[in-house]
């Protein structure tokens, strides 16, 4: 019910509250603002993954848009020499338009990372995708391209079987990101409890690790954080050791042993660094783009916890710094 204020109440704010609101969240409107924040993070020991915000496309036309602004995005890594990652919605691609050039444009830019040794992520939207999305992953792997690797959300039920099933396609080359997952989805696929979901996504976690992959641990909740550090001890995993799993994959140039821990620009920075220090490898998730302000309205109405959550920050700032 609360949550569901806060959204009725920002949906009818100023847009210049929105903005003001969510600019601890999102890098800025342009490319420069995102490469300003890494430079900025990069003295906290973080590495990156950007993401170029946009609301659902309806043209081909639209998915070019992306594909150029990724292209660009690699460059801008490139030549400032940052340690980051691209973060891709597979329908800003074309996917659920056009399934053949969709998967066309995401070869292309995957390929064009690969040139520079660049690893792409396939952030995972709602349902309507998650088959397409491991398969398009799969797709990539079959081609030779194996900077690739996409997320895996506790809440489906699904979540244990794309584990079991990604490991046996692609074995050691598994990489992906857990996380609870944002979208609200129906009872019949998904946990809905919070206590189930966190707990899923604890299990979703240990097997990912179990199973050999590079597992990116996306989660600011603290049971799911030390439930993880947890399970790296059990595991002989951890920083400064070189990976311990028997099925254990390559030689992730520049990545940790195996894992690492990804999170939102703006949340829960004090615990970032905390892990960075104790010698983690941290991931900072930088979202930025001219459709800012669609992008948060849109997510608020998909989730509104996320209301709850921002709101929390503001009148409780000690439960969640940047
Ligand atoms: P939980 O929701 O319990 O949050 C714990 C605490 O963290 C909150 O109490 C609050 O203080 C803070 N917090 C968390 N999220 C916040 C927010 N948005 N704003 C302000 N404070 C917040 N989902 C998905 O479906 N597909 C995807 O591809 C991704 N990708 C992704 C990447 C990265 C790097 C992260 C960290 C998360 C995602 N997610 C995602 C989102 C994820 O599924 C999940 O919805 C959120 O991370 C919230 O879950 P937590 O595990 O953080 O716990």
């Amino acid at each position: 019910m609360l949550s569901k204020l806060i959204v009725g109440i920002t949906l009818r704010m100023p847009r210049w509250f929105v903005r003001w609101v969510s600019r601890r969240y999102v890098a800025g409107t342009t490319l420069d603002d995102a490469v300003s924040v890494m430079k900025r993070l990069e003295s906290e020991g973080a590495c990156f993954t950007i993401d170029v915000l946009g609301e659902e496309i309806s043209s081909m036309d639209e998915a070019q848009y992306f594909l150029d602004e990724y292209v660009r995005v690699m460059n801008a890594i490139v030549e400032h020499k940052l340690d980051s990652n691209l973060s891709i919605k597979p329908t800003a691609f074309g996917l659920l338009i056009d399934k053949e050039k969709g998967m066309a444009n995401i070869e292309s830019l995957v390929r064009q990372a690969a040139a520079h040794d660049m690893f792409v992520r396939l952030d995972m939207e709602d349902h309507r995708v998650t088959t397409e999305t491991i398969q398009v992953v799969l797709d990539l792997h079959q081609k030779g391209l194996t900077n690739v690797g996409t997320v895996l959300q506790g809440r489906l039920h699904r979540t244990p079987n794309d584990i079991e099933n990604v490991a046996l396609a692609i074995g050691p080359n598994a990489d992906y990101r857990i996380c609870k997952g944002i979208y609200l989805e129906p009872e019949d696929i998904a946990y809905t409890t919070r206590g189930d979901i966190r707990s899923k996504t604890n299990e979703a976690i240990r097997m990912a690790l179990e199973h050999g992959a590079y597992v990116g641990i996306a989660s600011h909740d603290v049971p799911v954080v030390d439930y993880t550090l947890k399970t790296l001890d059990e595991l002989n995993m951890g920083p400064m050791n070189t990976d311990p799993r028997k099925n254990a994959g390559p030689e992730r140039n520049g990545k940790g042993p195996g894992y690492e821990f990804q999170m939102l620009l703006g949340v829960r920075g004090p615990m970032r660094r905390k892990l960075t220090k104790a010698g983690h490898r941290t991931r900072v998730y930088i979202p930025y783009g001219e459709k800012w302000y669609e992008y948060s309205i849109r997510r608020l109405q998909e989730n509104p916890t996320i209301g709850l959550q921002i709101a929390k920050a503001f009148l409780m700032p000690w439960t969640n710094r940047p």
